[in-house]
């Protein structure tokens, strides 16, 4: 059996989802795009494949992006993304690990609102919605989607990552280690997440403050 990293996109359709799933294929490994519209995925997947032919991407259904991958990359807006987990949460396996990327804001007339989960942060509303047999870690949601499509714009920053288990973050932070240009830094349990959505909202107010679509973070002295 090939040991190749396989991975799923969840929202693979929609801007950071096809940014991630188009960098980790270029490192080299398989992506499977996961739609409500498992057409709208494989040509999501046909699209990249032409700009980057040596990328293994495909395009599927949800239900088989999570049959075929025990790692899924959950990349939909956070209104949605409870309602998926516990639609879907029953389907991963046991062992999977799900990459929340998601963050709780919400643009109304160009303006961005944070919304304030109950739990605190979206990675604790989705580790209270998911079954225990499923991990759950979170990184790359301060890295913009504009930057992650571009492949030939190197990345160069480092990558927040908290989990809900040791072994959950040092599982994420080897993945993060995957994509060139990217360093993991470990933050710690889930509660992290409170602070880390806050610094993307921070990351949107910068782009428009300094007219970038780059912003990111990096960590001195650690
Ligand atoms: N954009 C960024 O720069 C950025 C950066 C960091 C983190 N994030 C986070 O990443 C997530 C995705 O952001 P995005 O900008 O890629 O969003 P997006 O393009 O608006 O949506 C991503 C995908 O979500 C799917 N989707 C929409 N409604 C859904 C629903 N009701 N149920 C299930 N799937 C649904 C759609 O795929 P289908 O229609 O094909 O199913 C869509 O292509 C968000 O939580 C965001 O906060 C974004």
């Amino acid at each position: 059996m090939s040991d190749q990293l396989r991975l799923g996109v969840i929202g693979g359709t929609g801007a950071e989802g096809r940014g991630l799933a188009l960098r980790f294929a270029i490192a080299g490994a398989a992506v499977t795009l996961g739609s409500r519209e498992p057409a709208r995925a494989r040509e999501a997947a046909a699209h990249l494949r032409r700009q980057h032919p040596q990328a293994h991407i495909e395009g599927a259904s949800h239900e088989d992006a999570i049959a075929q991958n025990d790692i899924v990359i959950l990349a939909i807006p956070f209104v949605h993304a409870g309602p998926w987990v516990e639609a879907h949460g029953r389907a991963l396996a046991a062992g999977a690990l799900v990459v929340d990327v998601t963050v709780p804001v919400v643009f109304e007339g160009g303006r961005p609102r944070f919304v304030e989960p109950a739990e605190g942060s979206a990675a604790e509303h989705l580790r209270a919605r998911l079954p225990e047999h499923v991990a759950l870690a979170c990184a790359f949601k301060t890295l913009p989607a504009r930057m992650l499509q571009n492949a030939d714009v190197a990345l160069d920053c480092d990558e927040f990552v908290c989990g809900d288990s040791p072994a959950s973050r040092q599982r994420l932070a080897a993945l993060v280690e995957r994509l060139p240009g990217l360093r993991p830094v470990d933050a710690g349990p889930l509660e992290a997440a409170r602070i880390l959505e806050r610094m993307t909202l921070l990351a949107i107010m910068l782009n428009k403050r300094y007219k970038s679509h780059d912003a990111r973070f990096r960590v001195l002295g650690v």
